[in-house]
């Protein structure tokens, strides 16, 4: 039976050792609201970090993996979303109340304001790598992105990070990297202490690289295959965002490129190894060909292929430093993780193959080869 003594024995127990568990650095005092958030509870699901975030954008690929890895640390998160189906796969990511789903559209200001209003920090994941008929570049990248991050600061929202891309430029050919470079702009206008991401070309389940060179072959045969590109794992660029939570805002800009850099050619090499199905003979398309049939394919169907996407074939990767560090993550090389996100594509006869083993003679060489093992 228990009595009210052993029951005042037990509630001094209990919060003697949550005092014992907590340290210094599980208490953050957050910017401008100077309010304390204070991290409790075991690790895992059932942490609670105290903090609240609103993912813009999490409906996506990038999106998915960080939300699992806000909710997976206690964080609580503000899921806005535009399409009931598009949601529904993140709401289990979190414990009982963890997620949080609200309706948003993005030219609508007290959405976007309702999103962020409780919320310590803010990231920003929309963007779309083709225009739609309701969405351009300038719309998605530069008016939407700045929209954000200045209600974001009015709501004083204490960090606000932004994710561009490797090859944002404002004078690049392509239309998608130029109003990169111009919604970073806006964004560090409207919000200076915003920290902002440049990841390179990702890969992972439901990504637009590995899986396209796969089902599509000939819209990558462009450029000779000498395009250079430096694939990022998806798990490492959600990583780096998560570990911002742990961090005072961070004012800087940092380039997230792939650890190793590949030529298109690479690439084929690569997925051709693990996949074990014969190399795409498509001839290699010339750009006006391309841009034309990109064209015609926007109108006919679901864009398989943009023209600003053509032109993105023929720029290569920024060669730039990574600064991984600041985020504390180390990137993994693509060969680690390729075989499963590939392994799906193969002949039912060779499903259960030993998995491919990189040229160990190329392994650290930019020219690196594949052989399958028989
Ligand atoms: N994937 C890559 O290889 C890569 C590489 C470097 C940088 N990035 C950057 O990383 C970020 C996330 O990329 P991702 O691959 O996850 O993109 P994604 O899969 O295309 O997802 C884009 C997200 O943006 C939302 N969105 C697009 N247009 C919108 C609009 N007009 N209004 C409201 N929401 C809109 C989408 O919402 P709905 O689901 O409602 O459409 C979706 O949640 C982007 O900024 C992208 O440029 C991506």
């Amino acid at each position: 039976m228990i009595t009210s003594q052993s029951l005042r024995r037990m509630r001094r127990g209990s919060r003697h050792s949550a005092a014992s568990a907590r340290a210094i650095h599980d208490l953050i005092v957050s910017g401008p609201t100077k309010k304390p958030i204070i991290a409790y509870g075991p690790p895992g699901r059932s942490a609670v970090t105290g903090q609240v975030a609103t993912v813009f954008g999490c409906t996506g690929f990038l999106g998915r993996y960080l939300v699992a890895k806000l909710a997976k640390a206690g964080t609580q998160v503000i899921v806005p979303y535009r399409d009931e189906d598009m949601k529904r796969h993140l709401k289990p990511m979190g414990d009982l109340g963890q997620i949080v789903n609200m309706e948003w559209d993005l030219r609508n200001d007290d959405q976007v304001r309702e999103c962020l209003r409780h919320s310590d920090i803010v990231y920003n994941l929309v963007s779309r790598d083709y225009e739609t008929k309701n969405y351009s570049f300038e719309d998605v990248n530069v008016t939407g992105a700045a929209k954000i991050a200045s209600l974001a600061q009015e709501a004083k929202v204490s960090r606000f990070v932004h994710v561009s891309h490797l090859n944002a430029s404002p004078t690049s050919p392509s239309k998608f990297y130029a109003t990169k470079a111009k919604g970073e702009e806006a964004v560090r206008e409207s919000f200076p202490m915003a920290t902002i991401v440049r990841p390179g070309p990702i890969y992972g389940y439901e990504d637009r690289l590995l899986r396209s060179i796969a089902t599509w072959p000939s819209t990558w045969k462009m450029n000779n295959s000498n395009t250079k590109l430096r694939p990022v794992h998806v798990m490492d660029v959600a990583q780096g965002l998560t570990n911002l939570i742990y961090q005072p805002a961070l004012a800087r800009t940092l380039s997230l490129p792939g650890p190793q850099t590949f030529t298109i050619e690479q690439m084929f090499d690569l997925v051709q190894a693990i996949t074990m199905n014969p190399a795409s003979k498509a001839p290699h398309l010339p750009k006006f060909v391309a841009k034309l049939l990109a064209r015609t394919s926007d109108f006919v169907w679901w864009p398989v292929l943009s023209p600003d996407q053509v032109e993105r074939r023929y720029i290569d990767d920024a060669n730039v430093e990574g600064d991984w560090d600041a985020l504390g993550v180390v990137p993994d090389e693509i060969e680690r993780h390729a075989v499963n996100y590939l392994q799906s594509y193969r002949a039912p006869e060779n499903m259960y193959r030993p998995p491919v083993i990189p040229d160990s003679t190329n392994r650290t060489s930019p020219e690196r080869s594949y052989h399958v093992m028989q």
